[in-house]
Order: structure tokens, then C-alpha cells, then sequence
């Protein structure tokens, strides 16, 4: 894979005291209040300031909910313009036509990655269309978000920005919903993605993928983002993302978990990020957590992934994150 430049711009400002949620703890609604109301009272923001109200652009919107999250109790959990950028080089140097992301939250990443493609596929149907014709030339952005008031907002903020027609939401649990994916969208089957995003739940991050992969959204050339693989870290998807395809047979014959493993812990203030937020155990990726609904993924053991982090800042509490990056490169035969 070509090297990706790092987005060294320096920290931003400290505008929230630290996010603590680690990645043993399942979605952290308390920690900060998310949830609190404040992506509701985001929406009625964003569709008050006159300036957003006759085709802003996307810059605009994303600005506007940027500057709303630096307020008092209103952390907002978005990807943020320096992981974004980094994301946004990807996309417009590798060209992906269809792009899932689980975990839309206020559609901060949506915009920022979405708006890239109209003019990458000037020519393609999007998602307003995809249940007319499944044979039709389809490129688009698809958000799978658990939370109907997030999706929402998602779909208020995506609206003013001109995207309503590129991104569609899809609303439910990610784990069923990427089961069902085909049929709630009338996709064509197979069908792969060019690039995923993965920003929700971090337990269930590695369970997602399995079953992304056995589902067929995964083939040789998909693109695969995670984001916050330093904040909080998620040593388990990174085992299993790193992992050769022996390793991940092994591991296809050995019963699961029955309750979450200690998680490996992610050293507190680490100078060499880099490194230090390295792969944990791969037997941690046999636990299916709770919220998979039942739905547990094994996985195409024999797909082989090259991958790297990107780094870059949590926009508001100015900490060290990082995107792991990885590339499916071939499918080796067992
Ligand atoms: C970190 S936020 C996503 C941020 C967004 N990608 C951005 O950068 O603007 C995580 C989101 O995942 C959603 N989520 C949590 N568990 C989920 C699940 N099981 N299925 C789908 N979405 C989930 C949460 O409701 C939340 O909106």
C-alpha cells in the first residue's frame, strides 16, 4: 500500500478535559452526556443560522457543528478535521464509488467524506435511487446509525449541506443491519464496498468486520478505516486486522469466549503512539459482545489485509488518536 501522509498539523485547542471511556466500556453516553439532548438542540442550531439556509456547501455546515461542540456540555463525538483530512486524502486518491460507515452520530463524517463524491462519480446513481433499479451505476454513502434521534440530526445537517441525496441512513443496530444490508437496499449480490468507515461501538468493531467479510462487503480492494484505535484504543481489532490468515484459522476452530477477556490496556499518555498502540491478543477477538443481537461473525480467515495508522487529534480534547487503515489485499486459498 502507497504510504499515507500523516496530517501533522499541531494539536488544536483543549476546548473539553479528557473523554474518559476505555475500550472495555460498551458506548459511554454517560461520560460527557452525549445524549443529553444537545444533538437535538444541535439541529435547531445549524437550521437557525441564516447563513446555512440556501445551499451553504458542505464547509459551512461542517464549521458550524465544529463550532457548536466547542461549547459547555457540548462535546460532540465527530471524527474531526484532522483524522477527517487524513480520510479525505484517502478518498480522493484511491476514488471509492460505494462507501458504508457504521456510526453516523450528527453526520459530521458523512459531509466531510460524502461530498467527495459527486464530483469523483459525477455520472453514478446515488442512494435516493438505489431501490428502483439494482443494476443501475451506483456510487454513494451509506451511515448505519442505532440511534433514531442521532439520525435525525444526521439527516438535518446532511440536508442543509446538499447531500441528501448521496447519503442515506440507515437506522438499527449494525450488526443485523449489515446481515440484512443487501436486501433492506436492494443491492446487487455480490456487492463490495470500496471503503468502509468503522466509528461506532468499539467492542464491537472486530464482530462488525467478521461479519462484513463473511456477508461478502469485503473483497480484495476494499478500503477499511477504524477510527479511534488510540482514543480509547481497540487492541482486539487491531489483532485481528494484523493477523495472518493462519493465525485467524486457528482461531476459527477454538470455541468463543463466553464473557469479554481482559482487555490489554492502552498505555495512559503515550510519547511514541505510534507504536505503542499495537495489537493485543488475538484469542480477545473471540468474544461477541452483547449488542451484536445475537448476531456473531466468523469471518473469511483467508482475506489478507496491509495495514497502517493515520494519525491525527480528537478535535476538542486536543488527545493523540489515530485511524488504523487497512487494505484488503487478496483472498488466499486455505
Ligand atoms: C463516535 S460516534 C460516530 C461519529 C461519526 N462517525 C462522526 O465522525 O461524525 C458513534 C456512533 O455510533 C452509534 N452506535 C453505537 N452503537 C451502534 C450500533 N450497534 N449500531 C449502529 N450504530 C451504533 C452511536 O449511536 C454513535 O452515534
Amino acid at each position: 500500500m502507497a504510504p499515507i501522509a500523516v496530517d501533522e498539523r499541531p494539536a488544536p485547542p483543549k476546548y473539553h478535559g479528557k473523554f474518559r471511556f476505555t475500550s472495555r466500556q460498551v458506548e459511554s453516553n454517560k461520560s460527557f452526556n452525549l445524549g443529553d439532548g444537545r444533538e437535538e438542540a444541535l439541529l435547531k442550531h445549524l437550521q437557525s443560522l441564516p447563513e446555512l439556509q440556501n445551499n451553504p456547501g458542505t464547509q459551512p455546515v461542517l464549521d458550524a457543528i465544529h463550532e457548536f461542540g466547542k461549547g459547555e456540555n457540548r462535546y460532540l463525538m465527530s471524527v474531526g478535521d484532522t483524522k477527517g483530512t487524513g480520510i479525505e486524502k484517502l478518498i480522493n486518491e484511491k476514488k471509492p464509488k460505494l462507501v458504508l460507515e457504521l456510526g453516523s452520530y450528527v453526520g459530521y463524517s458523512a459531509i466531510c467524506f460524502a461530498r467527495h463524491l459527486p464530483k469523483i462519480h459525477p455520472n453514478s446513481v446515488y442512494p435516493a435511487n438505489w431501490t428502483a433499479d439494482a443494476n443501475e451505476d451506483k456510487a454513494g454513502y451509506i451511515s448505519l446509525e442505532k440511534s433514531e434521534v442521532y439520525a435525525a440530526t444526521a439527516r438535518g445537517a446532511i440536508e442543509l449541506a446538499g447531500l441528501g441525496e448521496v447519503v442515506k441512513i440507515v437506522t438499527g443496530s449494525s450488526t443485523p443491519s449489515l446481515k440484512n444490508l443487501r436486501k433492506t437496499l436492494n443491492l446487487p449480490s455480490p456487492i463490495k464496498f470500496d471503503m468502509i468507515f468503522i466509528d461506532h461501538l468499539k467492542p464491537l468493531y472486530t464482530n462488525d468486520l467478521k461479519v462484513m467479510e463473511e456477508e461478502g462487503l469485503i473483497a480484495p480492494g476494499t478500503i477499511i478505516v477504524a477510527d479511534n484505535v488510540v482514543k480509547p484504543g481497540n487492541p482486539a481489532y487491531l489483532s485481528y486486522v494484523r493477523a495472518k490468515p493462519e493465525q485467524k484459522r486457528a482461531m476459527l476452530s477454538r470455541p468463543p469466549l463466553k464473557t469479554q477477556p481482559p482487555v490489554t490496556p492502552n498505555p495512559s499518555d503515550p510519547s511514541e503512539w505510534e507504536t505503542a498502540f499495537c495489537d493485543g491478543p488475538l484469542e480477545e477477538t473471540l468474544w461477541t459482545p452483547v449488542e451484536s443481537d445475537g448476531v456473531t461473525g466468523h469471518g473469511d480467515p483467508d482475506l489478507v489485509y496491509s495495514s497502517e495508522m493515520i494519525g491525527g487529534w480528537d478535535p476538542y480534547t486536543g488527545e493523540r488518536d489515530a485511524c488504523e487503515v487497512s487494505v484488503c489485499l487478496r483472498k488466499e486459498s486455505s
